[in-house]
């Protein structure tokens, strides 16, 4: 049994859950309103037999108690791994002493951190000289703060003076070294004594997107000070262009509004929070980095909102992170980053921070009048175009404009798009759509070669190699009798559709792709949870617990750009996982062919043909059925779910009618799956 296995065994996701969410008991199942997306009436089921959770609402989703914990708490694999195995008491395999190091580092750092919150945040709050009574003065009156904000956020002041924090630090027992690599202290170049980094500043904590504290951005409160704000220097733990200001406070009320606003700075953040707007971060001044996009996107939300400000510079900034966007989502292959991108123009050079203090109540107007990216665009950059401009200039200024309206955008607007930008620019709008039809034909890799490289799926060149001979899939027996001994897995789908998987990793997106294609042209007004059924595939695809684990942090892997994939892989599991992780990877075929015999015949034929081609890389037609397959029998367990549902009744009539409709829509799906089975098939 795997430690997952084990994990699972021990814990009762309902009471887990019951922990988070007010779920009460209603018939065989418990339920609650989502946790995830705003709702009135209850839609979140946790089903204490099948051990398993499942929005039938907005979010169509569900899974174990491990997707569960990795949703709620915004963990990884590996994190929940951890948390849920203390819970259980179950002994998770120590981690390589390296590693353990190297966490142990960043853990000191953390620490470092933490105590200088909570001392700086004493010498705001508590101390009663001048320079703590004027700070307290410029943080109520001037900017606005209330105690209640001042606590919530653990603001703090660093006093005047050259070694305040560092001898309160050192005092608790902090080592100079720690000191200087959490970005506290410098070393002066003469004396080589520690000084403070800090002085004289309002002091604004910085987590990362789970809470913990990292760094600070201190705000001056002299005005006769050059610099506005020092920010905490690169550190191991601080990274300005992967954190968002605010996130660890605004991401549930992201998900539940399913839409984030993101603004330049600190103060922007705070006042909004404080004025009970929390779907609120911050880039903290610099243009939005890919990191930061991919901090929101899916996890949080899709709808992103820029409130940048509304001077020349918020203007510039705007820009670049719509092309930092649009960098982003070329790139993406499976189109995780898609995103709803909509920009926000503050009046009369205000920045939010000002605005909300005037006006809290307008704000949310604001950002509801929020305009399209493309309808943003096309007025910025043709406000600038002479009106006496010649046919040839208006001409540039659209082929300028149009691969950002192309790119940044759902495939539905893009036509609209260009007919706006051709009604603006008083150009013909075929001659406009022959461009965007040009454009879009030339290869990406023309445009962007770098952006294109570094994005790359990984493949086969990141894993160790592999003994010839050893990967044959003739050496199966498709006819052998079904076999109990994996009763997870008696059809051997998913040994099989993970083992392709992981040895090619890039076939992930050809499934996506499939999926996407499938529900392509649906234009239903529920086309949200369509789209939902036949989203990425995903650890839900699989019931064995261990495969689970394993597809989870598959997923992980291609998401981060820390470490190559297959190290990546290696470094989050160990154990029993890590043991059917080689054998799916390295084809020990003596230990897999048990599992694999049962593969179902009328795989057969695919299967055959992959084989007798023997190409490098394998096609993509055999992890396609694969995966549909796997999604088939997901959605069918969905399908009895709600069919279920709709026969209990009950006394909310708009929701049954709501699960009657998901039944129709999870049919119909389930209907093109197999018709796209067949097509393959024939092919
Ligand atoms: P702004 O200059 O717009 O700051 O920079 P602000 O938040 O409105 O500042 P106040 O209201 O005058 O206090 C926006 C963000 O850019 C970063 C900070 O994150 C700031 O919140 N910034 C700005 C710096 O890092 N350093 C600077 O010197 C200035
Ligand atoms: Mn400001």
């Amino acid at each position: 049994m795997s430690v997952v296995d084990e994990v699972k065994s021990r814990l009762d996701i309902v009471e887990y859950i019951q922990r988070f969410v007010p779920i009460k008991k209603s018939g065989r199942t418990f339920k609650a309103c989502c946790p995830f997306h705003s709702e009135d009436t209850p839609s979140f089921h946790v089903d204490p037999d099948r051990q398993s959770w499942h929005c039938f609402g907005a979010c169509a989703t569900g899974g174990d108690i491990f997707a569960f914990a990795m949703r709620y708490h915004n963990w990884t694999f590996r994190e929940a791994l951890e948390e849920l195995a203390k819970l259980a008491g179950v002994e998770t395999k120590p981690q390589k002493p390296e590693r353990l190091a190297q966490e142990a580092r960043l853990e000191r750092l953390r620490g470092v951190i933490a105590a200088a919150v909570d001392y700086y945040h004493a010498c705001l709050v508590e101390a009663s000289d001048e320079g703590a009574q004027y700070a307290r003065f410029y943080a109520h009156e001037k900017r606005g703060l209330s105690d209640e904000t001042l606590r919530a956020f653990k603001i703090g002041l660093a006093p005047l003076g050259w070694t305040n924090a560092v001898d309160a630090l050192r005092e608790l027992g902090y080592a100079d070294d720690d000191l200087l690599a959490a970005g506290i202290a410098g070393r002066s170049e003469k004396s080589s004594r520690l000084y403070d980094l800090f002085r004289g500043r309002l002091m604004i904590p910085i987590h990362d997107e789970r809470g913990r504290a990292v760094g600070f951005g201190g705000r001056a409160l002299d005005p006769e000070e050059k610099a506005k704000y020092i920010n905490t220097p690169q550190t191991p733990i601080f990274n300005k262009s992967h954190l968002l200001f605010g996130l660890d406070r605004a991401a549930r009320s992201i998900r539940q509004h399913d839409q984030a606003v993101i603004v330049e700075g600190y103060m922007d953040v705070i006042q909004a929070h404080q004025a009970g707007y929390m779907n609120v971060v911050a880039q903290m001044g610099t243009a939005l980095t890919e990191h930061q996009l991919k901090l929101l996107v899916p996890r949080c939300t899709r709808r992103i909102v820029l409130a940048l400000d509304s001077d020349a510079a918020g203007q510039s900034a705007t820009r670049r992170s719509l092309e930092v966007a649009r960098e982003a989502l070329r790139a993406d292959y499976s189109s995780r980053l898609s995103v709803e991108l909509r920009v926000l123009e503050l009046p009369n050079a205000k920045d939010p921070d000002d605005f909300i203090r005037e006006t809290p109540q307008a704000w949310a107007d604001l950002v509801k009048g929020a305009v399209t990216v493309a309808d943003y665009v096309i007025e910025m950059e043709t406000r600038r175009i002479p009106p006496d401009a010649s046919v040839q200039q208006r001409e540039m200024a659209a082929r300028a404009l149009i691969p950002l309206l192309m790119a940044a955008e759902n495939t539905l607007y893009r036509q609209e798009n260009v007919q706006k930008l051709a009604l603006r620019l008083r150009l013909p709008e075929r001659e406009l759509m022959r461009i965007a039809a040009d454009l879009q034909r030339q290869p990406a890799r023309a445009r962007a070669p770098d952006q294109r490289a570094r994005s790359m799926p990984p493949t086969l060149d990141d894993l160790p190699p592999i003994s010839p001979g050893e990967h044959s899939p003739a050496q199966l027996d498709l006819n052998a009798p079904l076999r109990s001994a994996d009763a997870v897995d008696a059809s051997g789908v998913e040994t099989e559709c993970l083992r392709r998987l992981l040895r090619q990793p890039d076939l992930y997106y050809h499934i996506t792709r499939k999926f996407n294609q499938i529900i392509s042209g649906i234009a239903d007004g529920e086309a949200h949870l369509i789209q939902q059924m036949l989203g990425e595939f995903s650890a839900e695809d699989f019931h064995s617990a261990t495969y689970r684990a394993i597809m989870l942090v598959f997923r992980e892997a291609l998401r981060q750009d820390k470490l190559t994939y297959h190290a990546y892989l290696r470094q989050q599991l160990d154990g029993a996982i890590l043991r059917e992780l080689d054998l799916l990877m390295l084809d020990q075929w003596q230990e897999l062919e048990p599992r694999l015999a049962a593969l179902r015949a009328d795989l057969q034929p695919s299967l055959m043909k992959t084989a007798r081609q023997r190409a490098p890389l394998e096609s993509s037609e055999v992890i396609i059925e694969l995966a549909l397959l796997l999604r088939e029998r997901r959605l069918r367990a969905q399908f009895e779910a709600l069919k279920y549902l709709v026969s209990q009744g009950g006394e909310d009539a708009a929701m049954i009618a709501n699960w009657a409709k998901q039944v129709r829509q999870t049919g119909m799906v389930l209907h093109r799956i197999q018709v796209e089975r067949e097509r393959q098939k024939s092919i």
